[in-house]
């Protein structure tokens, strides 16, 4: 679907920065919903395959929640290559660790997002967790006041890469954050707030 120019160009932007691998989106070319996640991680650069490690788990109990598959949907990301650093835990092998994209990576495949947003046309995105969320609608509200409400605006495209400038898109799209999948892995106490979003947003689908 993207053309390959263009996945090349934001390789290159990206190059410079500590990234490895790149996970194309997947699923339906008219999706009913847009999930936006935040990087892959390790599992996901060597499969190809968006949110399929640890987090990929959540996500598709989140799927199952709304009673969707992952061909109804498309699932994607605000950078496609994974961000690491490398670390070395007391007495184990030096290895990499994911880490949280920067500005310059996220502008780096800010044009990737923009061009699904433009081609797809989805019905309504759903953008997981603070990275995605701030990518899309800009400012910088925190998740828990955000998530779980529908808001219809134009969404954030990158204008100019050297700058890392955006502007608004002339098209508004119902916009549904939640949290991102893994944060019920670190902060148990979210399973109730995430449940109950992913509820109001199959209300929403109906
Ligand atoms: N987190 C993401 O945002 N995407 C993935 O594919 C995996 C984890």
């Amino acid at each position: 679907m993207l053309p390959q120019r263009l996945i090349q160009r934001c390789n290159e932007r990206i190059a410079p920065f500590a990234c490895e691998g790149f996970v194309y989106g997947k699923g339906s070319d008219s999706p009913s919903i847009m999930f936006v996640g935040e990087a892959p991680g390790e599992t996901e650069i060597h499969n190809g395959i968006p949110f399929s490690g640890r987090a990929g788990r959540y996500f598709d109990g989140f799927l199952q929640e709304l009673e969707l598959t992952r061909d109804d949907v498309y699932v994607t990301s605000t950078v496609r290559s994974r961000p690491y650093k490398w670390g070395q835990p007391k007495g184990r092998e030096k290895r990499k660790y994911n880490r949280t994209p920067n500005q310059g990576e996220i502008a780096a495949h800010a044009p990737i997002l923009d061009a699904e947003i433009e081609y797809l046309e989805p019905r309504l995105i759903v953008p997981m967790g603070r990275i995605a969320y701030q990518r899309l609608a800009g400012g910088s509200a925190r998740m828990s006041e955000v998530t779980g409400h529908l808001v219809t605006s134009p969404v954030l495209r990158l204008d100019d890469w050297d700058t890392r400038s955006y502007t608004w898109t002339n098209t508004t799209y119902p916009l549904f954050p939640i949290y991102h999948p893994a944060a019920a892995l670190y902060k148990r106490s979210l399973e109730a707030d995430i449940s109950a979003h992913l509820e109001k947003l199959k209300q929403h689908l109906r």
